[in-house]
C-alpha cells in the first residue's frame, strides 16, 4: 500500500523568499488547513496511508516533506538542504525515521541534496534533477547508496528549481514533462527508460508537474489543465482534482507536501 509522510501546516508562511514563486503574499492560516486536510482525504481515499511528523515554530517549509529525503525499502537518505533557512528540518525528520526503525545515510557535507524534490525512484533507476537546488554529485551518492542506476537531467529554469516542479511519473509506463526546464538534450535520457508527455507553459504554472500518483489515482492541483484529459482519454488515467492553491505561494504543491515512504 502507497504510504506517505505529511506535516500538518500550523506553522506554514512565507517569511524568507528561496524562489521565484515566493513574492511574500500572506497565506490564509485557515485555508491552508482546510486543503491540506482535503489533500489527506484524497490520498485516503484513494487507498493510501498518511502519517504525520510534529511540525516545527520558526520552520515554515517543513510542510513539505517531499524534501526531506528518499526512502527504499528501509533506508532512508536524508537531505541536505542548499539553504540556511530550511536546514534546521533534518534534525526532526531524522529523528522520526530512526524511531521509524529506517536506517539513515547522509550525503558527504557540503553538498546540497532535496531529497524527493530532486530525485524519484522508477524501476531500477533513479531519475536526479540538479542545478538549483541538488548537486550532481549528492545524486550520484543517492543512487549508489540504494543500489539504483542515475540518470541525471540538468534544470535551467529558476521557476521549476526542483524535479518535481517539471516532471511527474503518472503511471507505471508514462511521465508528463516540462520541456523548457531542462537544458537542451537532457530529457531525451530518458528514451527508453519511460515514455514521456510533453505539457504546455500554463500547466507548468499549474505545478501540474506536482501531481502525485496514489495507487491507480493520479490527484492533480488544478481543474483547469489541458493534460488532464490528455491523460484521461489517450491513457485511461484516472485523475482527481485537490486544491493546495495556499501552498503555490510557496512554491509547493501537492507532490511537494508528501514524502513516499
Ligand atoms: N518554499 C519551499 C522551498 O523553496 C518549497 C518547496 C517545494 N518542494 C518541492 N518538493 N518542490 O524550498
Amino acid at each position: 500500500m502507497d504510504t506517505f509522510l505529511l506535516c500538518p501546516p500550523d506553522h506554514f508562511k512565507i517569511d524568507y523568499s528561496i524562489n521565484p514563486w515566493m513574492t511574500g503574499d500572506p497565506v490564509d492560516n485557515r485555508l491552508s488547513q482546510d486543503q491540506w486536510l482535503g489533500l489527506v482525504k484524497a490520498i485516503q481515499e484513494s487507498g493510501g496511508v498518511v502519517k504525520t511528523i510534529s511540525p516545527q515554530s520558526g520552520l515554515p517549509d517543513m510542510v513539505f516533506t517531499a524534501n526531506a529525503g528518499i526512502v527504499s525499502g528501509k533506508t532512508f537518505v536524508i537531505s541536505s538542504m542548499k539553504h540556511d533557512e530550511r536546514k534546521g528540518e533534518s534534525t526532526h525528520f531524522r529523528k522520526w525515521f530512526i524511531n521509524e526503525g529506517f536506517s539513515v545515510v547522509d550525503i558527504v557535507p557540503g553538498l546540497s541534496f532535496e531529497g524527493c524534490g530532486d530525485s524519484l525512484i522508477h524501476s531500477n533507476t533513479l531519475i536526479g534533477g540538479y542545478g538549483y537546488r541538488s548537486d550532481l554529485l549528492s545524486l550520484e551518492i543517492t543512487a549508489g547508496a540504494l543500489g539504483l542506476q542515475l540518470i541525471s537531467l540538468e534544470l535551467v529554469d529558476p521557476r521549476y528549481y526542483h524535479l518535481d516542479t517539471c516532471f511527474c511519473k503518472v503511471s507505471d509506463t508514462h511521465a508528463i514533462y516540462f520541456p523548457d526546464a531542462f537544458k537542451s538534450g537532457e530529457i531525451e535520457k530518458l528514451s527508453g527508460v519511460i515514455n514521456l508527455i510533453p505539457i504546455s507553459e500554463a500547466d507548468a504554472r499549474l505545478f501540474m508537474c506536482n501531481s502525485m500518483l496514489v495507487n491507480e489515482t493520479l490527484l492533480i492541483p488544478s481543474r483547469h489543465s489541458e493534460v488532464e484529459k490528455v491523460l484521461k482519454n489517450n491513457h485511461g488515467i484516472k485523475t482527481r482534482p485537490v486544491d493546495v492553491g495556499e501552498f503555490l505561494k510557496s512554491g509547493g504543491s501537492i507532490q511537494c507536501l508528501c514524502l513516499k515512504i
